[in-house]
Formats: C-alpha cells, structure tokens, sequence
C-alpha cells in the first residue's frame, strides 16, 4: 500500500471529453483501492499552477482525441518539469497521426493497410471526379476513410461506391485537416494492450471485438451491452502470437512507453493488419484495456501504481 500523491488528469476539451471523464473516474477509483491518495484534474489554465500547488505528483494522463494524445499535454507537462505516465509528447505526436504512424509501422515490416492521405486543401482544390477515380482505382472499394487525428471512430466511413467518396471525405476534415483513405480490411477486429512494467514491452492477452451493428462504431463503443468482447479473443494460438508481436512491434516502432494499444485487424488469411496505436488506452466498463487485464489476471490499480513508480523514478522532463 502507497500513499503517494497522484493525479489523474480527465476531460479537456476534444470531442472524446465524456469517455476520457469515464476513463479517468475508472483510473483513479483503481489507484484509490491500491491506497494512492489521488487527485482528480481537468485541463483548464489553472492545471499548471495547480499541479506545482500539489509539489509536482506523477501524472496519469486519461485523456483521449486532441490534446491528450496529440502530445499537447504531454509537451506541457515535460516543459513545467512534471512526471507522468505514458509516451513522450514526440512520440505521442506521431501515434496520433495515422498518416505518420502507418507507414512507420509499414517500415519496420507488419502489415498495414494501404493508406492515402490527403489534405483538405488539396481536396478541395483539386477535388475533381479525376481525383477520386484515382483513389478508387488505386484502393479499390470497399475503402475506409478516416481523419488521419482523431479517435474513437469518429468521422469514419466505410465506402462501397465511388461517388459516396466526396461525402465521406467532407466527415473525415470535420475532425481535422488530413484524411487517410485506406484499403477495407475485412476480418476479425482485434484490440492488444501493451504494458511496460520495466522489463521491456510485453502484449497482454488480445480482446475481440464483435459489435452487434456489425460497425465498431461510437455507439458500439461506449453503450453497455451494443458490443461483445471476447477477452481473451477465440484465435489460434499461432494468430494470438502475431497479434502479440504486432503490437509489441508497433509499441517499440512508435517510441512508445508504458502502456499503448494497437488497434488491428486479423484477415482472411490470419494476418494481424495494423490500424493504429493508441497511447491513452480508454479505462471505461466498456474498454478493451481494462477486460484484457482482468483475462490477465492483473489488476488495473496494482499496474498503473507501478507505472506510477517507474515514472517517479524516471523524473520530470524525461
Ligand atoms: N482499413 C480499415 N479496414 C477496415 N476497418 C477499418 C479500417 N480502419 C478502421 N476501421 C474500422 O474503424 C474503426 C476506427 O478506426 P481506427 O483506425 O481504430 O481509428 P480511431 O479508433 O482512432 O477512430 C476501427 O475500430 C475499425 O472498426
Ligand atoms: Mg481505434
């Protein structure tokens, strides 16, 4: 048992504010029953002046989309000399990011989707018929576009047909000024935790994700009972161990530290494909992260209380 300060920092301001205020609720009733005395935060202009208030605790940021995993926060905190937990604010920066982090992860050898990004102006000028029969000719339908930073499947279209293109573009830069459009994957959608406790990225078990829409979709996120979680996921063994490497890989090709998740897709053929990492795992009742810690058989308190420790020891600024 600790009694070691802690602040979880939950809300902001994106688009994804209700569920990181659910995540952070979940986090920190965790560390309160591993005995941390913990702080509840919003960001707001105060945060700053409130944490050094509070002489500097280690930080557990629980916030998704925007700033909370853009690497804002994070950049903030390095710069007032405040540890916390999780991935640097570069290496955040580039997580977030699809049209970064996929071909990263392409690079160092897993399989991705193919991915075109494109920016809004550039659409916009140059968003002619020509343009999207390109696209369509090089990806081939079904497509998926997406904001290339945003989270929780918001402003993502599945497109069957050419001409539904435009409008699901329009979506994807209502979230943000780069649209990815990639290759569908069809299979199996997978979500693998990565914990670091000090000896190096370990992948814990894989959770399956079997929406009854059919559609992983914000819905089938956050209302209790629309989606089903298998944790662990029903995969040959053989599928279950690349599942593993593919996240531990991507953890490790992104910079990331202490904890991330790996969204992925096992096709047809049982090959794990990339979707995207995740450096602020949700925590809700209805996240993947916590569900496959309780397969794991460890505690979400008793893991990020050690998380705490090791960024104790790391420091601030690190
Ligand atoms: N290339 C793809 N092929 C098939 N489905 C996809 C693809 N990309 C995303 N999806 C679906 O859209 C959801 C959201 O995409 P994801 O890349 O995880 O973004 P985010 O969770 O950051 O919004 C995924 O959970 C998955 O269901
Ligand atoms: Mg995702």
């Amino acid at each position: 048992m600790t009694s070691e300060k802690v602040v979880v920092l939950a809300g902001g301001l994106s688009h994804e504010r209700d569920v990181s205020l659910r995540s952070g609720r979940r986090a920190a009733q965790a560390l309160r029953d591993v005995g941390h005395d913990v702080v509840e935060l919003d960001v707001s202009s105060s945060l700053l002046a409130r944490l050094e208030e509070l002489g500097r605790p280690v930080v557990v940021p629980m916030l998704h989309g925007g700033a909370g995993e853009d690497g804002a926060i994070r950049q903030a905190l390095e710069l007032a000399d405040v540890p916390f937990v999780g991935s640097t604010s570069t290496s955040a920066r580039v997580a977030f990011d699809k049209a970064i982090a996929t071909p990263r992860v392409a690079a160092a050898g897993f399989a991705t989707p193919r991915q075109i990004a494109l920016p809004d102006d550039m659409f916009r000028e140059l968003g002619s018929p020509t343009l999207v029969a390109a696209l369509g000719r090089r990806l081939g339908f079904p497509m998926m576009v997406k904001p290339a930073r945003s989270g929780s499947a918001l402003g993502c279209t599945k497109v069957e047909r050419v001409e539904d293109l435009p409008a699901a573009m329009v979506q994807a830069y209502a979230y943000g000024g780069v649209a990815v459009v990639e290759t569908f994957v069809t299979g199996t959608e997978v979500a693998v935790p990565v914990v670091d406790l000090g000896d190096g990225p370990v992948a814990l078990p894989a959770v399956e994700i079997r929406p009854d829409s059919g559609v992983y979709d914000y819905t089938a996120r956050y209302t209790a009972g629309a989606t089903r979680f298998l944790a662990p996921a029903e995969l040959d063994q053989d599928v279950a161990d690349r599942c593993a490497e593919l996240a531990v890989g991507a953890h490790r090709a992104l910079g990331l530290r202490d904890l991330s998740r790996t969204d992925l897709i096992v096709d047809g053929a049982g090959t794990p494909v990339f979707l995207e990492a995740n450096v602020a795992p949700g925590m809700t009742e209805t996240s993947t992260m916590p569900l496959s810690m309780e397969a794991a058989g460890m505690d979400l308190g008793h893991v990020l209380s050690s998380l705490v420790s090791l960024a104790r020891q790391r420091g601030a600024g690190a």
